[in-house]
């Protein structure tokens, strides 16, 4: 088995919300093109209720979705785990990187944990109840890997942050 590395990646408005009634309160396309580039091949590890915001396997990764409850069913292309920890080795079989991608719970359980947290911050204050706690980045190296303007096709601008643990 190989050594896990573990990052987050997430978007969360300048008053740390991530999601509103089970959704991602924006619609910021070239920023999913940043998270499928990111991801892409690596594990990805979610709570339920992340899974159900769209209820379908991202290609091209493992899909693990993370329940309490043993008998849950999901789409095809997603393995159901019970606990982080089953999580985490089932993704240590596949790759030496693996990504939490949600929600608040999986972010908060793993900060601690995680080498790297790609972070975007989408430039609103904006209602929600999904909400992330202000992770505490003192000596963390960080690095913008992204300025982006709002346009016709975002409804905010945002910044695309890489943070690394020293
Ligand atoms: N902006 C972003 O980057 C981003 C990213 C991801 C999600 N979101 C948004 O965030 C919201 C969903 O996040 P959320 O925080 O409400 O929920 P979530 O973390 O996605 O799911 C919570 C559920 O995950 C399961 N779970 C979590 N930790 C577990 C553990 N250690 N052991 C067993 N089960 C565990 C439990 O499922 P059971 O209740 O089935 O046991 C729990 O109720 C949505 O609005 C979504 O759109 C936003």
């Amino acid at each position: 088995m190989s050594q896990l590395q573990l990052a987050q990646i997430y978007a969360r408005s300048e008053n740390h919300v991530i999601g509103a009634d089970g959704r991602i309160p924006w619609r910021l396309p070239d920023d999913f093109k940043h998270f499928k580039r990111t991801t892409m091949g690596c594990p990805i590890i979610m709570g339920r209720k992340t899974y159900e915001d769209h209820e379908s396997a991202l290609p091209g990764r493992l899909n693990l979705v993370i329940t309490s409850n043993a008998g849950y069913q999901a789409a095809g292309g997603i393995e159901v785990v019970t606990s982080l920890d089953a999580a985490i080795g089932r993704a240590a079989q596949d790759n030496d990187l693996a990504f939490i991608i949600g929600g608040v719970g999986l972010f908060t359980q793993t900060f601690d944990r995680v080498q790297t947290v790609y972070e975007t911050v989408v430039h609103t204050e904006i209602e929600g109840d999904a909400v992330l706690p202000a992770f505490d980045f003192t000596g963390w190296r960080s690095k913008v890997l992204q300025e982006h303007p709002a346009d016709g096709r975002h409804n905010f601008a945002f910044t695309v942050r890489r943070w690394d643990r020293s």
